[in-house]
């Protein structure tokens, strides 16, 4: 269902651009939409749910945020609590680049460092979330997330003629995946596959459903610091159920070689995150799935989730690409 704000209060993020891709439609061999959410307001498209979130928080009387994330859900946060004018504490692990809390702190966020990877400081953050008049803002697991990510497939069923064959996210913790099943459900286009996109070392969607069951990985090993939750949603598995979730895993070097080929396609630069599911493209996985009789042949057109991410500049990706041997 769509979020009924109130009256004169709108929505942070913004329709964002969908538009068809040459480069990666010649790669993929396949018509390729690119649905632009790295410009959105914070970079990402993670602005979408958490704007949400925050908003429905402020209404409810809550007066300061706290919200454990190692850079997008973040800076998502910070922005959202800028323009309801409310304080945010925005908890991250050891791992997040300085330019980011830097980031942070210029949209007026109290920074604090916790533990090594997400998981670390989410604990911190939902002991700091106990405090009277504060609410945590989780980066992917709350229904109000989904319900605000949800609004990407209502706008991809107001701008597309027909429907597409595949669309293709990233996952993290899952919460884009189980914004876009809500939205698919919405919109009655539940038929449609998701190729949800991992890196190795991140993988823990991928892990569950090979389990059957939430699985917790013993440590985030990949590049992709923003996929790292070492375990998904609960509900990211229910969506597996619900909808056709075909997951892939990609190397790292996979992913930052997707970013760097992105980069001079289509001159804009991604975080691996990203990359991830931009190598779904770029090492010709969609063609392998359609072999494999997972996807249709042929298929009519594709919806790339360009998710997007703000911790990345040109030096950081000269760095990534030595780090993954790709120099
Ligand atoms: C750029 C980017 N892409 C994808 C994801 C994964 O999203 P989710 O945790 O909702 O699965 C994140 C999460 O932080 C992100 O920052």
């Amino acid at each position: 269902m769509a979020i009924q704000l109130g009256r004169g209060e709108k929505p942070f993020h913004i329709v964002s651009p969908l538009l068809e891709s040459l480069p990666l439609s010649k790669v993929a061999g396949t018509k390729v939409y690119m649905k632009l959410e790295n410009v959105q307001p914070a970079g990402s498209f993670k602005i979408r749910g958490i704007g949400c979130l925050c908003q429905e928080a402020a209404k409810k009387g809550y007066h300061h945020f706290v919200c454990s994330s190692g850079g997008n859900a973040g800076l998502a946060a910070a922005y959202a609590a800028k323009k309801l004018g409310l304080p945010v504490t925005i908890v991250v692990p050891s791992t997040t680049s300085q330019t980011t809390v830097h980031k942070l702190e210029e949209l007026g966020a109290e920074v604090e460092v916790s533990g090594q990877v997400w998981d670390d400081a989410n604990k911190r953050a939902l002991e700091l979330a106990k405090t009277e008049g504060w609410v945590s803002i989780h980066p992917f697991d709350h229904p109000l997330v989904w319900q605000g990510h949800s609004s990407l497939v209502q706008e991809l069923k107001d701008s597309l003629d027909t429907k597409p064959d595949a669309i293709l996210l990233a996952v993290g913790g899952g919460g884009l995946l189980a914004g876009v099943v809500a939205g698919l459900q919405e919109v009655g286009w539940q038929d449609i596959p998701i190729v949800a996109a991992e890196t190795r070392g991140a993988h823990s969607f991928h892990a569950a459903l090979a389990a059957g069951q939430l699985i917790s990985l013993p440590d985030i090993t990949s590049v992709a610091k923003c996929l790292g939750a070492k375990k998904v949603a609960a509900r990211a598995l229910e969506c597996a159920q619900e909808c056709q979730v075909i997951s892939q895993v990609v190397e790292d070097a996979e992913a930052v070689r997707a970013v760097e080929l992105f980069l001079d396609d289509e001159r804009m630069l991604v975080q691996p995150a990203c990359g991830a599911t931009l190598a779904l493209l770029y090492e010709g996985r969609l063609q392998r799935l359609q072999r494999e009789g997972r996807l249709p042949t042929p298929l009519g057109s594709v919806v790339v989730v360009v998710c997007g991410g703000s911790s990345i500049q040109l030096a950081q990706l000269q760095a990534l690409k030595r780090q993954v041997g790709l120099e």
